[in-house]
């Protein structure tokens, strides 16, 4: 893979596939990290001369212009932390994106509207993915991939755009890439993964991956009650994916078959309903027994049990892999449990990996001094796939 140094960039517009898909509340940005991730490339293109073109998706708006998902905020925040300003093309490839670039001196940046404004940058059909691709070739000279939180997207801007110019990765995606790779070669041990969030149907292929590889999985998050299930144990009203039951029975059949340590929830703080996160109204919760859910209540997050137990079996782990809040860790009722297993990472002297968009920002809004960790990925699907083995079709594009 080339790197930025491999390419000539002074007074050429250089094409920047960024990741700047941030969490907005009421237009504005809850947590920056993606967009501070972004800086160090932008910031050596610039110096190095370059008329930087950064693009990214935001949300997964319908293949057309949607306010609610505009990069408007996003560009005001990218001018901040560069301490320049950043011209705002508010379309794609149109008028504004042509005369924006076309204005650009040595050293400037601009930030084009959102890429999935167009229905070409996420579309199934390669001809018309294709010709979003020239459109915004004809907006450079040269392209680098940084958007790491993309690249298991086989979008127009990740996979078709690299192959129409000379293309190198930003040092994000080389960095984040470095990272996983201690987790696939050569994995210090015992390793320990946390997965959470809602839902197992998205974890499927990381946990079939590292029945062969972990040591230790901790399951917390929404995720954990179908566990409880297959466990044979009533789960109230709590998030449930009954087909994948008979799966998830398979997965504690194959760890239990190779030794690998499956350690799920043994209390759960519950409510009567999903709290309001808007008000962060009181839920009056209570601690359960994880076998015996009462009907009537949702598990919301994992228990102070749950987290003692979760942060003696990280103790001793060499390597961890984090993915998934352990519960609704928006709302403080439900924030103990992610706080608790941040807390524990945090006291490991295991290297310790937090992979995912969700985690990530839990990591941060939650306060925790985010450099303390081995490392905060910037990518939450695409890492899992990075795990998984696949081949990931923006770093495949980068290759050669
Ligand atoms: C993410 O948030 O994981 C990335 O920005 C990718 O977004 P997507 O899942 O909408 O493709």
């Amino acid at each position: 893979m080339k790197t930025i140094d491999d390419l000539q960039v002074a007074g050429r517009r250089v094409f920047v596939r960024a990741d700047l898909n941030v969490p907005l509340e009421g237009g504005k940005i809850t947590d920056d990290g993606r967009i501070r991730a972004a800086v160090p490339t932008i910031r050596k293109l610039a110096a190095a001369g370059a008329r930087v073109v950064v693009a990214s998706h935001l949300g997964r708006p319908k293949g057309a212009p949607d306010p609610a998902y505009s990069l408007a905020p996003v560009a005001a925040r990218l001018g901040e932390l560069l301490g320049a300003p950043v011209a705002f093309a508010s379309d794609t490839v149109g008028d504004s994106a042509r005369a924006t670039v076309a204005d650009l001196a040595d050293g400037q940046v601009a930030l084009l509207e959102n890429l999935r404004f167009n229905p070409g940058e996420t579309s199934k059909d390669d001809t018309e993915r294709g010709a979003f691709a020239d459109d915004l070739a004809s907006l450079a000279d040269a392209y680098v991939g940084d958007g790491f939180g993309a690249v298991h997207r086989k979008h127009a801007s990740v996979y078709d755009l690299p192959a129409r110019l000379p293309h190198a990765a930003g040092g994000l995606i080389a960095t984040e890439v470095g990272v996983l790779k201690q987790l696939t070669e050569d994995v210090r041990r015992p390793y320990a993964v946390v997965l959470g969030g809602a839902k197992v149907s998205d974890k499927l292929g990381v946990i079939d991956h590292l029945l062969e590889r972990a040591d230790r999985i901790l399951i917390g998050g929404g995720m954990a009650y179908t566990f409880l299930k297959a466990q044979g144990h009533e789960v109230g009203d709590s998030l449930l994916q009954e087909d994948q039951v008979p799966v998830v029975r398979e997965y504690l059949r194959r760890a239990a078959e190779r030794g690998v340590e499956f350690v799920l929830p043994v209390d759960v703080v519950a409510a009567k309903a999903f709290p309001d996160l808007a008000t962060k109204a009181p839920a009056h919760p209570v601690v359960v027994p994880a076998d015996a859910i009462p009907e009537g209540v949702m598990g919301l997050d994992i228990g102070p049990r749950t987290a003692e137990l979760y942060a003696a079996k990280l103790a001793d782990a060499a390597t961890v892999f984090w993915n998934g809040p352990m519960g609704v860790f928006e709302h403080p009722e439900f924030a103990a449990g992610t706080r608790g297993v941040t807390q524990a990472l945090l006291d490991s002297p295991a290297f310790t990996v937090v992979g995912g968009g969700d985690s990530a920002a839990a990591v941060r809004i939650l306060g925790f001094d985010e450099t303390a960790f081995g490392h905060i990925s910037t990518g939450g699907g695409a890492s899992l796939e990075y795990l998984e083995g696949k081949t990931l079709p923006g770093l495949a594009a980068l290759e050669d």
